[in-house]
This record gives structure tokens, C-alpha cells and sequence, in this order.
């Protein structure tokens, strides 16, 4: 028996172009399961088609644009099983500095966009159920420097997916929660282009390293597997021990 079958199983990824929700993309694909990866324009999903997975564009702060993928995506396979909110950005603002734009672009791609896309989704599977995975971050868990918007819109994905577990639990759905620590992907080259921060930066993790974009797929692939089908609400955090301490 193998506990954490994905096999069949129908996958959306957002933000699944690069880094964290790439290395998601192709290790779903390696498990069986048919994955729906998303990027935010056409050029961000050109790879796809030729390592077997399903390219769609959506730019989660477009409103609307989740309930047509999803829509589409149930219409050709009768049920999206999982889907997994992982599009995100980060910048670097003092909290004094920020602008509205940058502002406004953060709290909708990080936050307005999840739970767009998780409407979009509960909408579309009201009678089949369904199971939310949402990529937060440590940084929604505790405070640091240069990362207030971001901090504030990721511990908001962490308390909604809380309330979403508990409205829609009733409904045979799930949602819970990666807290990922520092991985390294594109998001953090603001930090290992200074090697001094970096150097600070690698002293406040236990284990020393930064996460490597595979570090998270397996919590994935349980969180979207039966193993888990006793936890709804829940947090898992991958960050090699930064909030250990
Ligand atoms: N890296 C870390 O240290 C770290 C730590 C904790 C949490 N996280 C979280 O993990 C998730 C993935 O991060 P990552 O490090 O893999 O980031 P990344 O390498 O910078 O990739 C970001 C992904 O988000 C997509 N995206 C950005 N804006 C979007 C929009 N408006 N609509 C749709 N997609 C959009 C990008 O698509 P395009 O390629 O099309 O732009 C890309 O696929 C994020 O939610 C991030 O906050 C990362």
C-alpha cells in the first residue's frame, strides 16, 4: 500500500513556472498525478507541455480568471482534486517607504489572489469536496526586518485557511498550510546577492543551509494524499529549524 498516492489524482499548481511550485510540478508528475501548473503569462509556461505537464496562464490578481481554469479543468476531468496556492512575491521595502502600488500588488497577488482562487474552487466542487493546500510562509508566523506586507499578507493566508477548514469542513473540505523557512529560488536572490546578510542569514538557521525547492514537495504530497485526511486547519512548517529556537 502506498500511503501517499497521488496517482490520478487532478493537481493545480499556481506559480508552479519556477521555484518552489516547479519543483511541485514535476515531482506530482513523477508520482502520477495529472498536475495543471500555473504561471502568470505565456513565456512562464512554455517547458511544460514537454515535461508532461498541463500549462495554463492565470494571473491571480485577476478576478475571475480561477473559476474559469478550475471550471475548465472539471469539465474535462469531472473533479479537480487539490488545488495548491503557492503564486507569491516578496520585496525587500522598509515599512516606511512602501507605495501604494507596491503595496496593493503584494496584498493581491498574496492574499486577495488565495482566496480568490479558493472561492473559485469551493464554487466549483460545492458537492465533491475538496482538498486546499496554501503556501504561507515562516515569515506569516513571526516578525522580521524589510517584510512587513509580505509578513502580514502570508500570516492572513495562515489565519484564512483556519477559517476556511472550519466553514467548509462540513462540505468534505480540507485546507491546511506549508510554512516554508528560506528556500532557495529566484525570491530570495535579494538575499544571496549580499554576502554579508547572507552570512547572518545562514548563522540563524540550525541547520545552516537554506531549503532547497524539493524540501517542500514532500509535506505536498502528503497534504494532498489520503494520509492526511484526518488534518484540515493545520500548518506544516519546513524551515530547518529557524523557529525552532
Ligand atoms: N523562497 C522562499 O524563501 C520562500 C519562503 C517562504 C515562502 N515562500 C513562498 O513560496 C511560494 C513560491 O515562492 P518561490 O520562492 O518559488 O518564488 P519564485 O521562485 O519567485 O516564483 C514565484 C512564482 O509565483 C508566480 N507569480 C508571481 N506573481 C504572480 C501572479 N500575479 N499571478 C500568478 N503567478 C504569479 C511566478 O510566476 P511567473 O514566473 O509567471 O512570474 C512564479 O511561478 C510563494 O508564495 C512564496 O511567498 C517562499
Amino acid at each position: 500500500m502506498n500511503l501517499f498516492d497521488v496517482k490520478g489524482k487532478t493537481v493545480l499548481i499556481t506559480g508552479a513556472s519556477r521555484g518552489i511550485g516547479k519543483s511541485m510540478a514535476l515531482g506530482f508528475r513523477d508520482a502520477g498525478a495529472i498536475v495543471y501548473g500555473a504561471g502568470s503569462k505565456p513565456e512562464s509556461i512554455h517547458w511544460m507541455e514537454k515535461e508532461g505537464i498541463h500549462g495554463v496562464v492565470l494571473d491571480v490578481r485577476s478576478e475571475g480568471s480561477a473559476f474559469e481554469v478550475i471550471g475548465k479543468i472539471k469539465t474535462k476531468h469531472g473533479k479537480l482534486d487539490t488545488l495548491i496556492n503557492n503564486a507569491g512575491i516578496a520585496t525587500n521595502t522598509p515599512a516606511s517607504g512602501f507605495k501604494e502600488d507596491e503595496l496593493q500588488n503584494i496584498v493581491q497577488t498574496n492574499y486577495v489572489g488565495v482566496f480568490r482562487n479558493c472561492q473559485a474552487y469551493y464554487k466549483h466542487h460545492k458537492k465533491e469536496g475538496g482538498n486546499i493546500i496554501n503556501v504561507a510562509s515562516v515569515l506569516g508566523m513571526v516578525g522580521s526586518k524589510l517584510a512587513s506586507v509580505y509578513s502580514g499578507t502570508k500570516g492572513a493566508v495562515i489565519t484564512l485557511s483556519k477559517a476556511l477548514a472550519i466553514e467548509w469542513c462540513n462540505n468534505g473540505y480540507r485546507v491546511n498550510v506549508i510554512c516554508p523557512g528560506l528556500i532557495d529560488t529566484d525570491m530570495t536572490d535579494m538575499i544571496k546577492d549580499k554576502e554579508f546578510i547572507m552570512k547572518q542569514v545562514l548563522a540563524g538557521i540550525p541547520m545552516g543551509r537554506l531549503g532547497k525547492p524539493e524540501d517542500i514537495l514532500g509535506a505536498a504530497i502528503y497534504l494532498a494524499s489520503d494520509s492526511s485526511a484526518y488534518m484540515t486547519g493545520q500548518c506544516i512548517v519546513l524551515d530547518g529549524g529557524l523557529t525552532a529556537q
